[in-house]
């Protein structure tokens, strides 16, 4: 799905560049161009790199059924 129209930026991408070390807005900004045309994507963006950063920090938190999550855990 894209996130960002004005540059291209799908989700995909923007997984792909958290994984090459991309945590922040403007980081993904400077790499990207997303968010620095209309704007109008920022707050997914931002909120896409949130949720990718707490699944780092907890990935049992990624799987949908929570008593899988607890088995993961
Ligand atoms: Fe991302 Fe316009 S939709 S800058």
């Amino acid at each position: 799905m894209y996130v960002c129209l004005c540059a291209a930026v799908t989700e995909k991408d923007i997984e792909q560049q958290f994984g090459e070390g991309v945590d922040s807005l403007d980081a993904l900004a400077s790499r990207t161009g997303c968010g620095t045309v209309c704007g109008c994507c920022k707050e997914f963006a931002s909120q896409k790199l949130a949720s990718l950063r707490s699944s780092a920090q907890n990935p049992s938190a990624q799987h949908p059924l929570p008593m899988l999550r607890m088995a993961v855990a």
